[in-house]
């Protein structure tokens, strides 16, 4: 039996109130498994980065329940005050824009993270190096960001939401600025992540050409959360 990485059940949101109110996620139910890369589709506007938001205990959900592993995050509320540590501990995100840190270096950039979560200057080094090596980087390490090409850029994003070993990686676009050769290197690098690392990865994309490289699709249809077998006939 696979082990659901991400659980959610009767998920709404909503933001905003009366004259104002928009009615994003209607019911919500899914489940990502861990070891999974799954597409995550829908018009502009449906909701697609909401629902990564609130996955990822940034967004808060109107209502509904959302499991993450083992933990019940949310139940009609967060059922911790510490949304900041599952978010650090449990969870990557990657950007469209890969919003790496402009004055730190790639390596800099890819121990930051653990660094701040208590792993020590040494083993935080040595861990990005073997990230940057396995993303066929490492001879970056030195560079800054503004000295890379988009999709070097990218891989470095990649290489930083992995360093903190996360059970989830959310990506929202992450191939929206590449071209079709390195679009199709970031998902593959992402399956193979999921596979090795045993990691569900939401990838968000309006980019056909990736669906089949993805185990599932998830569609955003009529406000509701739908599951798509076969990525191939999309
Ligand atoms: N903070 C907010 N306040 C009010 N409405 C919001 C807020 N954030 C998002 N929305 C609305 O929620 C809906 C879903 O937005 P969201 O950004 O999740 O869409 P999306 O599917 O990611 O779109 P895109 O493909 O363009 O990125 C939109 O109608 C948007 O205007
Ligand atoms: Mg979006």
């Amino acid at each position: 039996m696979a082990e659901n990485a991400i659980r959610v059940e009767g998920l709404y949101k909503h933001f905003g109130e009366g004259d104002t109110l928009v009615r994003v996620i209607e019911g919500a139910d899914f489940q990502v498994d861990k070891g999974e890369l799954v597409a995550l589709i829908a018009p502009s506007g449906a909701g697609k980065t909401t629902l990564l938001m609130m996955i990822g205990c940034v967004e808060e959900p109107t209502s509904g329940a959302i499991w993450l592993g083992e933990e019940k995050v949310y139940d009609n509320k967060w059922l911790t005050k510490e949304t900041r540590r599952i978010r650090r501990e449990k969870i990557g995100f990657i950007f469209q824009a890969h919003y790496l840190i402009p004055f730190l270096n790639v390596i800099e950039n890819v121990t930051l993270v653990p660094q701040t979560n208590g792993v020590s200057e040494e083993e935080a080094h040595k861990e990005a190096m073997a990230l940057l090596d396995y993303f066929d980087i490492a001879d970056k390490a030195k560079s800054m960001p503004s000295s890379l090409s988009g999709g070097q850029n990218q891989r470095v994003a990649i290489a930083r939401a992995l360093a903190n070993k996360p059970e989830i990686i959310l990506a929202d676009e992450p191939t929206a600025a590449l071209d079709i050769k390195r679009s199709v290197d970031v998902v593959k690098m992402l399956k193979k992540i999921a596979l090795d690392q045993k990691v569900a990865v939401i990838m968000v994309t309006h980019d056909e050409a990736m669906l089949p490289l993805c185990d599932r699709i998830l569609k955003i249809e009529n406000k509701k959360v739908v599951s798509v077998k076969d990525t191939k006939i999309m």
